[in-house]
């Protein structure tokens, strides 16, 4: 495995190789990520892996600067994979001015879910993999469905600026428990780190009510809400959607998708669970 730290370095091996895989992540890289690679390497013929922790996605008083770096981990993880190339520039190499002018600015959805607490973060998750697509350039890219909104976001990018990237939307891989991996899990205590699985089993109790033909979906959405702050949850939201367009769920909608976000003592956790209701 090569690890790249410069753009000139990865544009002289991307002109020498033709079909290409793209895994793009901030590193500490676990479980969840190393499905996106296994995914990434039956897409295409090369899979580059990049790490980079983007600061223009990260809010004041977010976790920008104790974010886990990790690189050398991280390294050994990939070249056990047999990944092509480690992509692993330093901020100056991506932002050599020290700030980004140009933009790509998602639509109205950005200010939703998550976008509703996290200000301009996700301009700062496109424009950053818009700037990896043009390093890159991939022929397919794989994004895990944890971020399910980012998913549907960069989805929207890709098809809107005609980038010829095929998008492929990977399944969250989980502990034992349910509990969705994340790097951030490493924030959380051994006591909170047992009681994190809380809010994935509160939307499995959503799903399950959804296919026994519940649709009050306010009704649900409002009581896992409840039920979450009494076990000490400071919920973000949890809200039903259709699972294409992240619209509001409506009646007729068959496949939902039920997301949520909350803080459990000083970490946010975020999960979702999609619904078929067309198989029933
Ligand atoms: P990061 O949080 O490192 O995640 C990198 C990729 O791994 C994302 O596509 C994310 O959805 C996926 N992922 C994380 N946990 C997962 C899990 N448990 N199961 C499956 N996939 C999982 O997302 C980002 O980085 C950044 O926003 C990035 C796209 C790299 C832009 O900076």
């Amino acid at each position: 495995m090569k690890i790249i730290h410069t753009i000139k370095e990865l544009r002289e091996w991307r002109n020498s190789v033709q079909d290409v895989a793209f895994v793009p992540t901030m590193g500490n890289l676990h479980n969840g990520h190393l499905s996106l690679v296994a995914h990434a390497k039956q897409a295409a013929k090369h899979v580059v892996v990049s790490v980079f922790v983007n600061r223009i996605q990260f809010g004041e008083g977010e976790d920008f600067d104790q974010y886990p770096r990790t690189l050398e981990q991280d390294a050994e993880k990939l070249a056990k994979l047999d990944v092509d190339v480690l992509f692993a520039p330093d901020e100056r190499e991506l932002y050599p001015n020290g700030v980004q002018n140009y933009f790509v600015e998602p639509p109205a959805l950005q200010n939703e879910l998550c976008g509703a607490f996290r200000p301009n973060h996700f301009r700062g998750v496109t424009t950053v993999v818009s700037k990896l697509f043009h390093l890159v350039e991939p022929n397919v890219a794989c994004f895990g469905k944890k971020d399910y909104q980012q998913l549907t976001i960069i989805r929207g990018m890709v098809a809107d600026l005609n980038m010829n990237i095929r998008i492929i939307g990977v399944p969250i891989e989980r502990d034992a428990d349910g509990l969705a991996l994340s790097s951030r899990n490493q924030y959380l205590s051994t006591d909170e780190h047992a009681a994190a699985v809380f809010l994935y089993q509160q939307l499995q109790h959503i799903a399950q009510q959804l296919r026994s033909g519940s649709r009050d979906f306010t009704v649900l959405e409002q009581a896992a809400t409840q039920t979450l702050t009494q076990h000490n949850w400071r919920v973000d939201y949890v809200s039903i959607r259709d699972a294409g367009s992240l619209n509001t769920a409506q009646t007729q909608d068959t496949k939902l998708v039920i997301l949520a976000a909350a803080h459990l003592g000083k970490t946010r956790l975020i999960d979702n669970i999609e619904v078929d209701l067309s198989a029933a």
